[in-house]
């Protein structure tokens, strides 16, 4: 590959679809739900958690006998969830097994010390292993999770089946425990008719990977099996390169509750639709009062396709079992969740414009996917910025497609959005680290990293991320 944009030796854009595979293998579906594999605690005192993780080739068997190779936390994928509590102290001791290819745990969402983040300029070696260590801070429990972010390798290295979650636990949780705590991780795979993970396609480059299965917690369609008067807590999270979803539970009503960063502060009822980018999550109650099936699936999302044969990306992803048996009543939402600090007025103002850019080179078409005109270079700075400052961040998507934004090191919370002229208030307060950026949209953002140090900000569809969609924001004291 190349660091600086894509080039495709005689190709226009679109037409390359060789490696995509002609049939793919039928993954079973109809399985009760399972519940993330959890990395074990080794601490003996509270406050502590301490685990060993390895990230090294492993065998699945998506489906029945066929053999996939893939990439795995522990052999799982996704990778065993990472529970642990605001205010822990979390060392974890990470061995890279993957034969020759270097990578990184980067905490996506969790504002832990810049040298901690897993960022591409600190590479763990094949073969070597290195010490993870950050205090959690006071206020900081969400829907993280976790992925490799080596240089050149992410977006290979996720579809592989490199990702999982880590949900950071508030001390004193507002929301009933009778509604559960449910995890449901998306990931997108794609398997050639040999059961092997094909590569990256041009299409893919150019658009984002949008494989032929969504899972659900690594399995195809399963089943929630639920009586009547249910209500389900559940935490989404679309871990997947490039596919965005459009989340529906049938015609059930969804009370939003969370974003990236945790709580609200106060419950969002009413809604029929969660839209998640790549890297977003959500935290939604949903109410199953009536026995029958509930379907969660996802609609189809046009986020400005190029070039022909745009996938129709709707499908079913899990189905919910309501049975006839009556669910104990239970308690209501409190009407207030938690306070989100005021991040103050911004003392300064940042201008991100992503573009994508074509052009033709020596040997063929060049595609280039830019942030401020330049693509990046980790020994580049970008952007300046000093730690307890409050900043305004405006994120002008001038390109032909949809760019979910991601800023590591710290939560931000959405202003504004512009379209057309026309400027619409974020409706509630919100702790987020990614945000969709649709075409010809402008998102403004309240931006304060609170630690020194050097953070990156990038488009969260992997394979743009790779080519170059990605900047260097450093912190300083
Ligand atoms: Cu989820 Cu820079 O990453
Ligand atoms: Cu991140
Ligand atoms: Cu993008």
């Amino acid at each position: 590959h190349s660091k600086h944009g894509m080039d495709m030796p005689g190709m226009s854009p679109g037409d390359g679809k060789t490696a995509v595979p002609a049939a793919s293998p039928v993954l079973p579906e109809g399985a009760p739900l399972r519940d993330l594999p959890r990395l074990a605690n080794r601490a003996s005192g509270p406050g502590r958690f301490e685990a060993d993780l390895t990230a090294k080739p492993a065998i699945a068997r998506f489906a029945g006998g066929v053999e996939t190779p893939i990439l795995a936390y522990d052999d799982e994928t996704p990778g065993p969830l990472i529970e642990v509590t605001e205010g822990d102290k979390v060392t974890i001791r990470f061995a890279n097994h993957i034969p020759g290819e270097e990578t990184t745990i980067h905490w996506h969402g969790m504002p832990v010390p810049a040298e901690q983040d897993g960022n591409p300029m600190d590479p763990v070696a094949s073969g070597a292993d290195r010490l993870y260590a950050f205090e959690l801070p006071e206020g900081s429990a969400g829907s993280c999770w976790y992925h490799p972010h080596p240089h050149g390798r992410t977006a290979e290295q996720v579809y592989r089946g490199l990702a999982g979650a880590l949900i950071v636990k508030p001390r004193q949780d507002p929301i009933p425990a009778a509604y559960g705590d449910t995890p449901l991780f998306f990931t997108d795979l794609r398997l050639a008719s040999d059961g092997s993970i094909p590569p990256n396609t041009m299409a893919d480059l150019m658009n984002g990977r949008v494989g032929d299965h969504v899972l659900v917690n690594g399995q195809k369609k399963p089943v929630l099996t639920l009586p009547a008067g249910s209500r389900r807590r559940f935490r989404l999270f679309n871990a997947s390169n490039g596919r965005f979803l459009r989340l529906t539970f049938g015609t059930a009503p969804i009370t939003l509750i969370g974003s990236d960063g945790g709580l609200l502060e106060a419950p969002v009822p009413g809604l029929r639709v969660i839209d998640l980018a790549p890297a977003e999550r959500a935290e939604v109650v949903v109410a199953f009062d009536q026995p029958g099936q509930v379907v969660l699936r996802t609609e189809d999302v046009d986020h400005g396709w190029m070039g022909p044969g745009r996938p129709d990306t709707a499908a079913d992803l899990m189905t919910i079992d309501v049975t006839a048996d009556r669910a104990e009543t239970a308690p209501a939402l409190p009407a207030k969740l938690r306070r989100i600090a005021d991040l103050g007025p911004p003392v300064a103002t940042r201008r991100l414009e992503f573009t994508e850019t074509m052009s033709m080179g020596e040997g063929g078409m060049k595609m280039g996917f830019l942030i401020n005109g330049a693509s990046f270079d980790m020994n580049r700075v970008d952007v300046v910025a000093k730690a307890g400052q409050t900043e305004l961040w405006e994120i002008a998507n001038l390109a032909d497609m949809d760019h979910p934004f991601h800023l590591h090191g710290t939560q931000f919370q959405p202003v504004e959005t512009e379209r057309d002229g026309r400027v619409s208030k974020a409706p509630y307060r919100a702790w987020k680290d990614t945000i969709n950026v649709a075409r010809g949209e402008t998102v403004r953002l309240l931006v304060r990293q609170e630690q020194p140090g050097l953070r990156m900000y990038h488009c969260h569809i992997l394979e743009h991320e790779q080519l170059g969609m990605m900047g260097v924001v450093e912190v300083r004291a």
